[in-house]
């Protein structure tokens, strides 16, 4: 069986923590391992992408291997073939499959019958690798990741989950404040707190990301009236710890969800948690496929 990366909680504390000075590692010289060579990495897109398409297809590039990059549509998934059988015979090709998919049971299926890690690029329910470039920023930015707190502002969602998930595991207590109807469901070491204001006083790093997900646009205007209240400004930054950066996964609608003065302000560690995305994930597949 091989190791997935389908949550996270494939991951232990310690091979996390492993996980993140690779990263750091790696960052400091990024051409410095080749664990790929030779070697040919599939990347299925089911859904637009900018960020995890980039760092991926440079990423697999610099670890020495061919990054493969389908899209959904132009695979005979797009006319009706299983995700058991695409498993099947991607994995007597490539070392790892990569997905971006709606359905977390459409993943399941696909790796149920890989015989090759198969990481998650990003479902309805959750976006782990994108938790993993926010740990290496937070870790890259306070130096340490046992007892930071992470006040996440907005909708419940894959990344809201994601975070908790890693955070708890990471040691980062991971506070998520939404409107109701809106709420994550419970996670192990996370809190849920309703006031934004409130969620994010202690802070070191607040979250943002987008209202209206992939998957959500029939409900576009009833999310923003309802997350309105949840935008990441100045305001709401000058309420968490006195050194707190302002964090989103993008990409960001600035006047929604984030204001363009934290968006593009001092505060923010955006631009490297964006970059950070190719790091973290070359430590991912060097652990998933090989050292
Ligand atoms: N944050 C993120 O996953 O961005 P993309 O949708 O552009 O890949
Ligand atoms: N929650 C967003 C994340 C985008 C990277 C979505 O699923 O569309």
């Amino acid at each position: 069986m091989p190791t997935h990366f389908l949550t996270g909680e494939e991951l232990s504390p310690a091979q996390l923590a492993a996980l993140l000075d690779r990263a750091v590692a790696l960052k400091a010289a990024p051409l410095s391992a080749r664990p790929l060579e030779g070697r040919s990495v599939a990347l299925i897109f089911e859904k637009p992408s900018t960020r995890t398409r980039v760092s991926f297809e440079v990423g697999i590039d610099e670890l020495g291997g061919h990054p493969l990059v389908l899209r959904a549509d132009e695979l005979q998934l797009s006319r009706g073939e299983s995700p058991r059988d695409t498993a099947l015979v991607l994995s007597r090709h490539v070392a790892a499959i990569g997905i971006r998919t709606g359905p977390d049971a459409m993943l399941a299926e696909l790796a149920e019958h890989a015989s090759v890690p198969v990481v998650n690029m990003l479902t309805a329910g959750h976006h782990p690798c994108q938790a993993l470039a926010d740990l290496l920023t937070l870790r890259e930015t306070f130096g340490r990741l046992d007892g930071l707190r992470l006040a996440y502002v907005g909708d419940g969602n894959n990344v809201a989950r994601s975070l908790a998930i890693l955070g708890a595991m990471a040691g980062v207590e991971v506070v998520v404040s939404s409107p109701p109807g809106y709420e994550l469901e419970p996670v192990a070491g996370a809190r849920l707190v309703g006031d934004p204001e409130e969620a994010v006083v202690g802070a070191h790093a607040v979250y943002a990301d987008v209202w209206v997900s992939m998957g959500d646009e029939a409900t576009a205007e009833e999310r923003r009236r309802a997350l309105a209240p949840y935008r990441i400004d100045d305001a709401l930054l000058d309420r968490a710890a006195p050194d707190a950066i302002a964090l989103h996964c993008l990409p960001a609608h600035p006047g929604e969800e984030i204001s363009a003065e934290v968006l593009y302000g001092p505060r923010q560690r955006i631009w490297d948690q964006a970059e950070n995305r190719r790091h973290a994930q070359k430590a991912l597949l060097e652990h998933l496929v090989g050292g």
